[in-house]
């Protein structure tokens, strides 16, 4: 099992019906091949950590990467992994807000378990308790 996690910038002129588009493709090609992870909107980038066969998820990140819904695509992390984060979801997706991260952000760093130093080395397990708070919020798994 492969996992990568990147970070791109959206481009200016994108929609809700850009990210409609985006998800109902990628969940699609996802459940066909395999592939599991999550996407996430905030501050005008998108941050998605991409689940699977090595081969798999290496292919599908270079059609991402010329896709010209967004730009300056960067790897902040990938490792060979034992199991799915992301079992469930072909493509789970959460736009946040300032005040939602205001509320992540307080849960992350109760009892200190979470470093400021540990933010910027690990960038994926953020995203994953990001994840895993972020999920009380989401209504309904599949939809905008
Ligand atoms: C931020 C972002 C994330 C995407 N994630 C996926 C994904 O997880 N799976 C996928 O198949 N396509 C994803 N896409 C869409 C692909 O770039 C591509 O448009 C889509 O797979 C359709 O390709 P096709 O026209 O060759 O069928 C993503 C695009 C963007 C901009």
């Amino acid at each position: 099992m492969y996992e990568i996690t990147y970070s791109s910038i959206v481009k200016k002129d994108i929609n809700k019906d850009d990210i409609k588009d985006i998800l109902s493709k990628a969940r699609i090609h996802n459940s066909a091949n395999g592939v599991t992870g999550c996407l996430l909107y905030y501050n005008k980038q998108f941050i998605q950590i991409l689940e699977g066969e090595k081969e798999v998820i290496k292919d599908l990140l270079k059609k991402i990467e010329k896709d010209e819904r967004h730009f300056n695509i960067r790897i902040l992390a990938e490792s060979e992994k034992e199991d799915r984060t992301f079992k469930k979801w072909t493509m789970a997706y959460k736009e946040l807000s300032d005040s939602t991260i205001q509320t992540l952000n307080e849960s992350l760093f109760e009892n200190n378990f979470l470093t400021f130093s540990e933010l910027a080395d690990k960038p994926t397990r953020v995203i994953r308790l990001f994840w895993e708070k972020a999920q009380r919020l989401i209504t309904d798994n599949n939809r905008l």
